[in-house]
This record gives C-alpha cells, structure tokens and sequence, in this order.
C-alpha cells in the first residue's frame, strides 16, 4: 500500500476542515504491524479513512495493490479497496445493527457477493478467531458485554476476508484485561495469517509489544515512518515529539544510570530487558 503527495480535506454540509492530510507520504509493507500515534486531532482517524476509501484525496494517490484512488472517478476502485482493507472504527460496536451476531457478522460478505451458506461459514469461522464460541451467534449483540460486542464488530470485517486490517484505537474503553486480549489477538492474526495490520493507539506499550513500525502524525502530515526499536533507540525523536517511553525501555534507563552499564541494545518489553540483564551480568 502506497500513499503519494496525498492531501484531503472533509466537506460535511457548509463545514469544512482543509488538509486534514496534507502530502502525506507513506509505504505500508505488505505483513508490517504499523501503530499509528499523534495528538488528537493529528489526522490518525483520516489516514486510516483514506486508506479505506472513505475519504478521498483531493491531491495525490492511494495505491493498494492494483487499485488505485486519485482525485477523479474510482467506483470500481474503491469497491476493491473496501473490500482490501478492512477497516475497524473507533467504538466499533456502537455500530452493531441486526437482530442477531449472525446476520451482524454476515452482512459485510453477503454484500460482497457471499451465498449465504457461504456467509454462515464465515461467520463460524471468524467467530473462534475473536475468541468466542458458535453458540454466541443466535443472540442478540446487545444481550452481550462490551468486550464481547466489540469482538463481535471485529469479526464482521475479519468476515470479509481482508488483506489489510486498520483498527481505530481497538483497545480504548475496555479494561486492562480486555484491552490485552483484544490487542493480542490481532497480534496473531497478523502473525499467523501475514495479515497486514495497522492501529492507532496512544498506548506505547501496545507499541512496543506488537507493532514492529511506528507512523508519527502531526498536523496532518506523516512526520516519521520507522522501526520501533528506532524510535525508541533515538533521545532526539523522543524529546521532539514528547514520546511517552515503555515500561521496560524507563526501568533500562534508570538501571543504566545506576550500575554505569549500557545494555547492548534497547529493550522494549520486560522479558527483552529481563534477557539482557542476565547477560550483562546484573541478575
Ligand atoms: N467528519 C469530519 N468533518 C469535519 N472535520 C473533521 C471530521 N473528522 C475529523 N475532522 C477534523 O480533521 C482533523 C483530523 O482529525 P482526525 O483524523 O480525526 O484526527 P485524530 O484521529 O488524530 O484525532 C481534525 O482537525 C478534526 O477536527
Ligand atoms: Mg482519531
């Protein structure tokens, strides 16, 4: 997925916001794991928007495979891409509709032309991969928790089978627990299917834990596009952009300044740190 020189501005009624992306620059590898992070306001929610086709470019090009979105006419584009990337919304649940999880979860596919034999089975499918049983499937979403609706929103978009997977803060609102399942089960899908995967978050210990790049907005620009352990391995980047650091990477600080030992590499989680500290010698 590629996005060049792409600038867009929204246009509700007589409001309009200007550049809300502004040349944006930006290359998403296919099987990467982005974390979108910024202030509000930054543009996270209009890069993933753009990406799915929701907003379009005034200037520029989104390229996603062999689709392409330009300031012109893209119907046929844009039904490919949507169908591509899959997009979770921010409170996705809140978006829940039908009468029962089965016909919520069904819906995307038999929009994309599934029978709907076809749509059951996703449906069955996708429901384990969010980590909820088949039974599950004839109740009423809103008979069920937040946690639960959220998963169940999640499983319509796994439903359509995309290649690409954007996620609006997936974890805000859910307690600790909830939060880390829902955070750890994107992680595998991303691992086990070569899904590729971006969310914006504010949480630098999702960062750390399970993206592998970092995408840094401002002002609707991209502003930085790089390794994790880059950024974090970089005072400047942090001091500039006021980064809150991870956990672990603050305990290898406070060691290192204690001991007078610089552990060879930055650790980003406490089991990378716990490593480290045994090869250094100082446990
Ligand atoms: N639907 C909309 N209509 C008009 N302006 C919007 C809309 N959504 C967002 N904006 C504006 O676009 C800018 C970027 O917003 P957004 O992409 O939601 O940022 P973030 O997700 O980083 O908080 C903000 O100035 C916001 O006020
Ligand atoms: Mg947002």
């Amino acid at each position: 997925m590629k996005l060049e020189h792409v600038t867009a501005d929204y246009q509700l009624g007589p409001i309009r916001s200007f550049n809300v992306l502004q040349d944006v620059e930006m290359k998403v590898e296919s099987g990467s794991f982005t974390a979108v992070i910024g202030k509000t306001g930054a543009g996270k929610s209009s890069l993933l928007k753009i990406m799915n086709g929701l907003l379009l470019p005034k200037q520029g090009k989104v390229t996603i495979g062999d689709a392409i979105i330009t300031p012109g006419k893209n119907k046929k584009a844009l039904k490919s891409i949507r169908k591509r990337v899959g997009m979770v919304f921010q409170f996705p649940e809140s978006q829940l509709f039908a009468e029962t999880v089965e016909q919520d979860i069904c819906f995307g596919p038999l929009n994309f032309g599934a029978s709907k034999e076809e749509a059951k089975e996703l449906a069955r499918k996708v429901i384990k991969q969010v980590g909820l049983t088949a039974d599950i499937l004839s109740k009423s979403p809103f008979t069920l928790s937040g946690g639960q609706k959220r998963r169940i929103a999640i499983a319509g978009i796994l439903a359509m089978e995309p290649d690409i997977l954007v996620l609006d803060e997936p974890g805000a609102g859910l307690d600790p627990k909830g939060k880390l399942d829902i955070l750890s089960s994107i992680a595998s899908w991303h691992k086990e299917q070569g899904l590729t995967t971006l969310i914006v978050t504010h949480d630098m210990e999702d960062v750390a834990q399970f993206a592998n790049n970092i995408v840094i907005m401002d002002k609707g620009t991209v502003v930085l596009h790089d390794a994790v352990r880059n950024v974090f391995s970089n005072k400047a980047i942090i001091d500039k952009w006021q980064l809150d650091v991870p956990e672990a990477l603050k305990f290898q600080m406070k060691i290192e300044e204690k001991t007078g030992v610089k552990l060879p590499k930055v650790c980003l989680t406490i089991e990378e740190l716990t490593e480290s500290l045994i090869e250094a010698g100082l446990a």
